[in-house]
């Protein structure tokens, strides 16, 4: 029996999907993302080569994967058309296995100055976004406003739409935020080439997953960002503007929910985040300094170093049961090779001594204080790690715990950025 697999985010993002996709990826007919855009950045490290791929599913290395865009992504002509390129200079044909949903929204260069323009006028308030022109985009989305994909090809009507929705940017841009506006003819010129140049990608690709369904096909839907960066669930207005818990992978495509057989949440085995935002289990101090230099924490999009905390229990077992979690893969457990001791966060609490009220948005984290409980540290390498056998006893106490803390097994652990090191617990996820 085929199986249809989510993998998704557990946290703020950079959890280490890529690399998991890309593993998961051989077992798999089809692999499809289903939000965000290119403010994802997904490193993988194929024969000693780094590769960050944006918006592409990371199943393209695969010669044998069918990669498809769902109605969910938001897409930049510019990157889409810039990473099918850098793909083909690697070798890897993406055009003849990629497939874009009709249904994508088009992220304009006005999105992009609407988003930097909003930004720099937001001083202290401001996101700290990918400055990608993913929230304009996503606001014209529910506004309705959006010009989506399959639209450009009734080019005189969509000419007409796109004029539209650029003098309404034009105007914010100038009159708002008096800044420079974006040059329409400029852009009409980039989108009507875009068109012509992607038009045999262009595919129902809803219909395309039942296609896979029908003939028993193993589908793998690859999110992008993580749960705290969820439009709803997440620490709010500190997010991203798509629902990236695996509900998503529903809306975001076309697929039926009862189609999903297993979801796996991505976690590192401590917290990151990029951007702005209250971050309960931050660490300011010399931990702090050691997992942003062991983890390498930069992030792949922008080059920002990443905030590094401990790994925070609560934010995830709320990630795990919103995205209805089967089993869990901790990245990253090398990165704590060092430390002496290491410490999970179990519970929040209010400064009067309350009970955290489950608000995860911007206002109801401010207040708390992560209660932690702490573990010995294993100081023995565990980099590049394939098995279970070879781990010191305190990292699978480790891992023990954060099953506990979630009652979610963990199916996979990775202890290394290539393929091979990683330790699969349970190696039955597709059959
Ligand atoms: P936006 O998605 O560019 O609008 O940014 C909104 C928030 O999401 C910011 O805090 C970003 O740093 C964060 N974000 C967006 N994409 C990613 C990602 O792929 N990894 C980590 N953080 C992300």
């Amino acid at each position: 029996m085929a199986k249809n697999v989510v993998v998704v985010g557990m946290a703020w993002g950079d959890e280490g999907k890529g690399k998991i996709v890309d593993l998961l990826a051989e077992q798999v007919a089809a692999v499809v993302r289903f939000q965000g855009g290119h403010n994802a950045g997904h490193t993988i490290v194929v024969e000693n080569e780094k590769l960050v791929l944006h918006l592409i599913p990371s199943g393209i290395l695969h010669e044998h994967v069918q990669c498809y865009l769902g109605n969910g992504v938001v897409i930049s002509p510019q990157a889409l058309l810039s990473e099918i390129k850098r793909l083909e200079e690697h070798g890897i044909n993406a055009r003849a296995r990629l497939c874009i949903s009709h249904a994508c929204p088009l992220i304009l260069s006005s999105h992009v100055a609407l988003d930097k323009a909003r930004e720099a006028a937001s001083g202290t308030e401001k996101i700290g976004t990918t400055g990608r022109g993913i929230g304009p985009a996503y606001e014209d989305k529910m506004a309705r406003r959006s010009i989506r994909i399959g639209d450009l090809y009734q080019w005189e009507t969509a000419k007409e739409r796109i004029l539209n929705l650029l003098g309404y940017h034009n105007f914010l841009l100038e009159q708002y935020y008096q800044v420079d506006p974006v040059d329409a003819d400029l852009e009409l010129e980039v989108i009507s080439q875009f068109a012509v140049d992607i038009k045999p990608l262009v595919k129902d690709i809803s219909a395309a997953l039942q296609w896979h369904r029908e003939r028993d096909d193993n589908i793998l839907f690859e999110g992008a960002q993580g749960a705290m960066l969820d439009i709803d669930q997440g620490t709010f207005p500190y997010v991203t503007s798509s629902s990236t818990s695996a509900a998503g992978a529903c809306v975001g495509t076309g697929f039926g929910p009862r189609y999903i057989d297993h979801v796996v949440g991505v976690t590192k085995a401590y917290s990151t985040r990029v951007g702005e935002g209250t971050f309960p289990t931050e660490l300011h101090d010399d931990v702090g300094k050691q997992l942003a230099e062991r983890g390498a924490e930069f992030g792949a999009t922008t080059g920002r170093p990443r905030r590094c905390g401990w790994l925070d229990a609560v934010a995830l077992k709320r990630a795990a049961q919103m995205s209805s979690i089967s089993s869990l893969c901790l990245t990253k457990l090398d990165v704590l090779d060092a430390l002496e001791s290491v410490r999970i966060c179990t519970d929040y609490e209010l400064p009067n001594g309350q009970p955290f009220r489950g608000d995860f948005g911007e206002r109801g984290l401010r207040e708390i204080k992560p209660i932690y409980t702490e573990m010995e540290g294993w100081l023995e390498s565990t980099a590049d790690c394939a098995s279970s056998d070879d781990l010191p006893v305190e990292a699978i106490n480790f891992v023990h715990c954060v099953e506990d803390l979630l009652n979610v097994p963990v199916s996979i652990v990775s202890t290394g950025a290539q393929r091979e090191s990683t330790i699969m617990r349970d190696d039955t996820l597709f059959s």
